[in-house]
């Protein structure tokens, strides 16, 4: 039994949110992977993509998360919409802690969130319309869900104010 909560979901999905909420509610560290690895290479996600492309990113990623759980350092850990998608990385995830949370939110949600912000996220800045954004995730998460779906404790975050995400987080942690 351990007590690292590690938060997976969709682009999207509050990980990052939920993460800073919740560490500041349990008095704890957290950190984000995809701030780390921009911190640490010194070049954004956008560009990562760009210059060196997706293949290149997704070892990156791996590489740094390996990092993260290994140096113990941290208690919370938000992960990258793609991270659980990669290589093993879910059960590395799964076998370093046993609170990994999908924060799970729907098509139709995702889609108002993401259409507003998509500039810096290149997995879908180049989608022009909301039908086709909306097109692009439904298919996505049908194949990311499985990934997801691995995840411990689910928590669907649709219409809920992130203090209603900590509460119910908090209630199924071990
Ligand atoms: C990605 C999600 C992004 C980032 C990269 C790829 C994905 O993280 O890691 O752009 O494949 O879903 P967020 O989920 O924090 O936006």
């Amino acid at each position: 039994m351990n007590n690292l909560i590690v938060l997976i979901g969709y682009m999207g999905s509050g990980k990052s949110s939920v993460a800073k909420t919740l560490s500041s509610k349990l008095k704890t560290n957290h950190i984000d992977l995809d701030k780390f690895i921009e911190y640490s290479e010194g070049i954004s996600i956008s560009n990562i993509f760009k210059k060196k492309g997706e293949i290149n990113f997704r070892k990156t990623e791996r590489k740094y998360l390996e990092n993260i759980l290994k140096s113990k350092k941290y208690s919370i850990i938000s992960l990258g919409g793609g991270t659980p998608c990669y290589f093993n990385n879910m059960e590395v995830i799964n076998k370093h802690s046993n609170n990994t949370v999908f924060l799970r939110t729907s098509i139709n949600e995702l889609t108002e969130r993401l259409f507003i912000e998509k500039t810096n996220r290149p997995i879908i800045s180049h989608i022009e319309s909301k039908k086709n954004l909306n097109d692009f995730i439904a298919k996505h998460l049908f194949e990311r869900n499985k990934f997801y779906n691995k995840a411990r404790i689910i928590i669907d975050t649709d219409k809920k104010i992130i203090d209603q995400i900590i509460l119910e987080i908090l209630n199924k942690l071990t």
